[in-house]
């Protein structure tokens, strides 16, 4: 693992070429444990992991507290909000269910330990019982969520393509979990 091939395009006589490195197509044939993770991969697998638990830990808060204000909105008589929140919280649990997927395709292990997950959450849980002030934690929720991922899509750039076209698919979603929530703030 953590061998970098020589990918880089190659000079001949004042001509660049591009050619695969054929020495890292032989290194795939061999350490089969590694499973999607091949040569080219690079030295950040374990980085990459760790940011991908992280947003997994704020995922799984978020389906928690969009729960919770799911249920308090319903007793309030809120149907038509307390159905976008629930709406949010399954496609919260589509989230972390792909980043969860990803994390295991990269060898490392999805950390759903209860205990230390509001502290690895880059959002925060809520148990507000007024309906503009869980509208007002969600919009604030999401707007952490866009920046994280914001940032670790640019962390990550072209050193894991499938990942960053997770956190992608990801990104455009809260930022309609953002944009309707500001619509009801402002309704
Ligand atoms: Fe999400
Ligand atoms: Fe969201």
């Amino acid at each position: 693992m953590n061998m970098k091939p020589n990918v880089q395009p190659l000079q001949n006589a004042g001509e660049q070429r591009l050619q695969l490195d054929q020495s890292a197509l032989d290194a795939a044939k061999r350490s089969l444990e590694d499973g999607a993770v091949t040569p080219s991969y690079g030295p950040w697998r374990e980085d990459i992991v760790k940011l991908l638990n992280d947003a997994l830990a704020t995922e799984l808060v978020c389906i928690l507290r969009y729960r919770r204000h799911y249920y308090t909105a319903k007793g309030l008589a809120s149907s038509a909000i307390a159905e976008e929140f629930m709406v949010h919280a399954q496609e919260e649990t589509e989230h972390s269910e792909k980043i969860a997927e990803r994390i295991v395709q990269l060898g490392g292990e999805p950390d759903f330990s209860p205990d230390s997950l509001t502290r690895r959450s880059h959002a925060d849980y809520d148990a507000s019982s007024e309906l503009n002030a869980m509208i007002r934690a969600n919009l604030i929720a999401e707007r952490v969520a866009i920046e994280a991922y914001t940032q670790m899509i640019s962390l990550i750039g072209d050193k894991d393509v499938t990942t960053r076209r997770v956190l992608e698919s990801i990104l455009s979603q809260e930022q309609e979990h953002a944009d309707e929530l500001s619509d009801w703030l402002s309704a």
